[in-house]
């Protein structure tokens, strides 16, 4: 049986992957789910997140979603690669689920002029290692600096989007983080949430720096790998529907969710 593309994150941030792959593949339809209950992830530990996002990934396959997208940095980084290793023989190998890191990995080089990259992540995803790992896998010239932001997720699932209270903590980061190196030109926001700062942050840093949301990559990817993967292309449906569900209020998920997707949506609430 045909059905949605799933996808997963802890709270609202994957939204703003989200919003991308509805643009690029309007007529497929989209199954939503927001841990928000158990937002943030980037400050747990290993074992929790990927539990969290094992109970999460089979919860969308048991809905009827044939691929999963992992709309979350650091869930990508903690617990994808367990999941596809392990996990999925178990659920039947007919499931897929892709993560947000590779496809901006791939691309990394490209988006430097100097090779100068600096990380804006959650503490989980840079202590991971897994931007670093992979980007010298595809550029091994490319520098990359990452710095946690533990402050920042939390201002967008409250949505702290200005402010000066929210400035002060989005220069912190930046500050630190071009102490380190002052040739960086690039900066790649490598969490989903983070996209919803970048009016902040394009005000806080000088106008030659480029600053990356994963959003359009990684619905470009999927565009690709559904291009070449006809035999997973065919299991999804087309309806062009949205569906969402949160772990939490669905009240407020449709309040901000709303506002990050540009229209009215009304979600469930469910538990895993
Ligand atoms: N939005 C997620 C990410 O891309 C996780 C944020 C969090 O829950 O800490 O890393």
């Amino acid at each position: 049986m045909k059905g949605p593309i799933g996808v997963f994150d802890s709270g609202f941030g994957g939204l703003t992957v989200l919003r991308e792959l509805t643009k690029s593949l309007p007529s497929n339809d989209f199954l939503y789910l927001g841990d928000n209950a158990n937002a943030p992830y980037g400050t747990r530990s290993f074992d929790s997140v990927y539990s969290l996002t094992k109970k999460a990934v089979k919860f969308l396959f048991d809905y009827g979603c044939p691929l999963v997208i992992v709309a979350c940095n650091t869930a990508s980084a903690k617990a994808l690669r367990t999941i596809q290793q392990q996990d999925l023989i178990d659920w039947g190998e007919d499931k897929r689920v892709l993560g947000v890191l590779r496809p901006i990995t791939e691309k990394a080089g490209e988006l430097t002029p100097s090779g100068n990259i600096g990380l804006l992540a959650t503490p989980g995803t840079v202590r991971s290692d897994s931007y670093k790992i992979e980007i010298a896998k595809f550029w091994p010239k490319v520098n990359l600096v990452q710095k946690s932001c533990p402050m920042w997720v939390p201002l967008v699932e409250n949505w702290e989007l200005s402010g000066p209270g929210t400035t002060f903590f989005v220069r912190k980061y930046l500050d630190e983080l071009q102490k380190e190196n002052p040739a960086i030109d690039t900066l790649l926001l490598g969490c989903t949430h983070f996209p919803l700062l970048k009016d902040v942050i394009r005000k806080e840093v000088d106008k030659h720096i480029t600053i990356v949301s994963q959003g359009n990559i990684v619905a470009n990817s999927l565009v690709d790998y559904l291009r070449r993967r006809t035999e997973i292309d065919q299991k999804l449906s087309n309806g062009g529907n949205v569906q969402y569900l949160t772990t939490d209020s669905s009240l407020y998920f449709d309040k901000i969710g709303s506002r990050i997707v540009g229209n009215a949506i009304r979600s469930k609430t469910v538990f895993l």
